[in-house]
């Protein structure tokens, strides 16, 4: 070569394992995660694997032990409740009755585990005949009434002894209208995580079916978010934040990092990921084909979406996350 060539060596931070281990920015670690459990009331002994999401199952609430054992001795600090109830009605009273799925679980794993952190999700479209997340009026959720029907399923969820309030159920106010009820209720100290910025997104589809909460008619666009909108998801975060939230969610994760990022550049809360179950059944459905390697397409993803400025991510891969995390 000619004269001299003046460019940087960025390979000399990437030599080694032990290097490359002293200069990585982002960690991911059993304290990140957050995992979600399907709680079902209809019968007895039942741990019924979601067929668009392998090894994830509904538990009855005789079986749910099992799955709480096991996630303790991971070392996983938190997990988020979803419910199917036995019977659904137009205004969801499966979410706010005090003996609900949700509430048994709840009143359970607190008895049993009390260390671990028990995130109720509060939303309708799992008690509801029609399967929307609120009360329908000409054929659209009415926003206020849903308010007075998801701020009283908070206070049942606290008063069952959950230690933070996650509503998922995007109506607007609804954190002022949860933040409210709970203090009048004696709550004060319950956190509420919301689920601010979150969109009308095909990736929920496995869930709906986890959780028996698809939409018997039209679909959740007047109050989840367009995917297209990004300055909007600025918005909803900020609206939530005045009202009270303790935490800020955004959902999806993997599609939706650009929102991440820049959530995380405008909100000091603790944000979270939420690792959705069509982000879930994508890798697992590409693994069984043997078509990606699972163990690095999960910790990969889980480190971009903590890189991108998550504190916390709810996941369905979270036990083999662990589990892989002490094989590195
Ligand atoms: C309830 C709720 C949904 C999810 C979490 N809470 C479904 C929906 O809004 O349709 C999705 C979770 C997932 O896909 O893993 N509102
Ligand atoms: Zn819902």
């Amino acid at each position: 070569m000619n004269g001299k060539l003046e460019f940087d060596r960025h390979r000399r931070l990437r030599r080694t394992d032990a290097i490359r281990n002293m200069v990585r920015e982002t960690f991911i670690q059993p304290t990140d995660f957050i995992y979600p459990i399907f709680v079902t009331e209809e019968g007895k002994n039942i741990r019924t694997e979601i067929a668009s999401m392998p090894n994830v199952f509904q538990y009855s609430i005789d079986r749910l032990d099992e799955e709480l054992k096991e996630v303790t001795e991971l070392g996983i600090p938190s997990v988020i409740f979803f419910g199917i109830p036995k019977e659904k009605d137009a205004v969801g009273s499966g979410a706010y009755d005090d003996q609900g799925i949700v509430q048994q679980a709840i009143r359970l794993t607190k008895e049993k585990y009390p260390e671990l952190v028990v995130i109720a999700d509060t939303c309708m479209c799992e008690y509801t005949d029609h399967g929307h997340c609120g009360i329908i009026h000409d054929g659209d959720v009415d926003n206020d009434e849903s308010l007075v029907y998801l701020a009283k399923t908070a206070v049942s969820q606290a008063r069952a002894g959950a230690d933070i309030i996650a509503p998922s159920n995007m109506m607007d106010g609804f954190v002022a209208a949860i933040r409210q009820a709970l203090d009048e209720s004696g709550f004060s100290q319950i956190p509420i995580m919301s689920y601010a910025v979150k969109y009308a997104s095909a990736f929920f589809g496995p869930f709906r079916d986890a959780a028996e909460s698809a939409p018997k008619f039209g679909n959740r666009k007047t109050y989840q978010m367009d995917p297209a909108n990004r300055r909007e998801a600025i918005r909803e975060a900020e609206s939530d934040v005045q009202e009270g939230a303790d935490f800020i969610i955004v959902k999806p994760a993997l599609p939706y990092l650009d929102v991440l990022r820049d959530v995380r550049n405008h909100v000091n809360l603790p944000l979270v990921a939420y690792n959705v179950s069509g982000e879930y059944a994508m890798v697992k459905a590409a693994a069984q084909n043997g078509w990606i390697n699972e163990k690095a397409i999960v910790l990969e993803s889980l480190t971009a979406m903590k890189r991108a400025g998550a504190d916390l991510i709810i996941t369905y891969h979270a036990k083999d996350a662990i589990r892989w995390l002490r094989e590195e």
